[in-house]
């Protein structure tokens, strides 16, 4: 990898994202079903339509942008994934020609971004994306330095008789970011799965979001309206925008 970009992501890990080990949708797709009051809901980095899919089989329709060819393809090919209107873009600086009842950006992609002035710009563009009153909604994972020891980590995820997938991350706390490989060795060789991420922590979300019109409303730890302390480990904020 030499440099990392909007694409990278969906580059590096298209082929695989599907197989991957997520959380099924339901709990979220059902706290975003309610927030949308049946209004049409605009997902940030919709990918292969995990979120997305059911929730327009829940009855809202749903608008995606994404910076990854390969993931709308993949969106594409699923049965409903067709007929989702996606437009190929950077949520780090988009417009639209309307306003939604909700705006989200799940599973951490809010970290995607490289650096603040991009996820403050995406909190601006999704800000101007929502009606008043309307709400943005981002999940994303409860950053944890305490994890890194000497600012590195590694962790084996899985093993077996004829692969293992290894995860090394280093952390630059002056900048909040941490570049991750996900190192899978088979009989078939070694692949890369690389992710570069920069944490926002709640507190410097919420004065993103003032600062775009914007305010924290609802915090939960997890889509079951699990309470936001301590221990959590996700992160689920909810921001209005504020009325003319
Ligand atoms: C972890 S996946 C999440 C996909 C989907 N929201 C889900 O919950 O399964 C991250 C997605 O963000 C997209 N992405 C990464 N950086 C982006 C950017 N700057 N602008 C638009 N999309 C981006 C990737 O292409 C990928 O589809």
């Amino acid at each position: 990898m030499t440099t990392w970009d909007a694409e990278t992501y969906g580059s590096r890990w298209s082929q695989i994202y599907d197989g991957l080990p997520w959380p099924g949708p339901d709990d979220a797709v059902s706290f975003l079903a309610k927030l949308a009051q049946g209004g049409e809901a605009l997902e940030l980095a919709i990918g292969t339509g995990r979120i997305a899919i059911p929730l327009v089989e829940r009855g809202i329709e749903v608008h995606g942008i994404d910076s990854s060819p390969e993931m709308i393809a993949k969106l594409r090919e699923k049965e409903g994934g067709e007929r989702i209107p996606v437009t190929e873009g950077d949520i780090s600086s988009f417009t639209v020609d309307r306003t939604y009842r909700l705006a989200f950006l799940v599973l951490n992609t809010i970290y995607a971004l490289q650096d603040q002035e991009q996820q403050l710009a995406c909190f601006a563009s999704a800000a101007a994306a929502v009606e008043p009153g309307g709400h943005f909604v981002v999940e994303a994972f409860m950053p944890d330095p305490t994890r890194f020891r000497r600012n590195s980590w590694m962790q084996v995820h899985d093993m077996g008789l004829d692969h293992v997938l290894i995860e090394a991350d280093k952390h630059d706390p002056s900048t909040q970011q941490i570049l991750e490989q996900h190192l899978h060795f088979s009989q078939n060789g070694v692949k890369l799965y690389p992710a570069f991420l920069r944490y926002v922590w709640p507190s410097e979300m919420d004065l993103m979001a003032r600062l775009c019109g914007m305010r924290l409303v609802e915090r939960y730890g997890g889509w079951n309206g699990e309470p936001f302390n301590a221990r959590s480990g996700n992160v689920v904020s909810v921001f209005r925008r504020d009325e003319a």
